[in-house]
């Protein structure tokens, strides 16, 4: 264990994780409902991706300041790299996720905006879902 994180430390981001893979589990589930009665609410989408964006960048923060992504100065070389991309994947996230709110916000409901918007939403946590597992994976080496 590094002397500048604490168990609980990475038990808490690790918390944090499981509790974002569940809001994006249940907005799944969400949008698969509203698909199937073919209702699209743009306006309650809207509204819950401006609140996941708030938890993911509290989440980020929280990072940031725990100073778990960039303690590690005591880590081999290419690990203190790869933390640092990792840390920088953060704004890009951020952007892209209030690029699509804004979108959304400007959707025709009379053209494809539903689909279009699904799809990119999709892509999107695929990225969020490639970048939590690396943190996770370096957590691990952590605790
Ligand atoms: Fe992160
Ligand atoms: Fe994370």
């Amino acid at each position: 264990m590094n002397s500048d994180i604490t168990e609980s430390d990475v038990a808490a981001l690790k918390r944090e994780h499981s509790s974002l893979d569940d809001e994006i589990a249940e907005w799944r589930e969400w949008w698969g409902q509203l698909r199937d009665l073919g209702d699209p609410h743009f306006g309650e989408m809207g509204d819950r991706l401006a609140q996941f964006r708030e938890h993911l960048a509290a989440h980020f923060a929280h990072e940031e300041s725990q100073g778990c992504l960039s303690l590690v100065m005591e880590l081999p070389d290419n690990l203190v790299k790869r933390i640092a991309e990792l840390r920088d994947e953060h704004p890009k996230l951020l952007g892209e996720l209030d690029q699509l709110i804004s979108q959304l916000q400007q959707c025709d409901p009379q053209l494809d905006c539903w689909g279009k918007a699904r799809e990119e939403f999709e892509g999107f946590l695929d990225q969020l879902n490639t970048h939590e597992e690396a943190e996770d994976a370096f957590l691990d080496q952590l605790s």
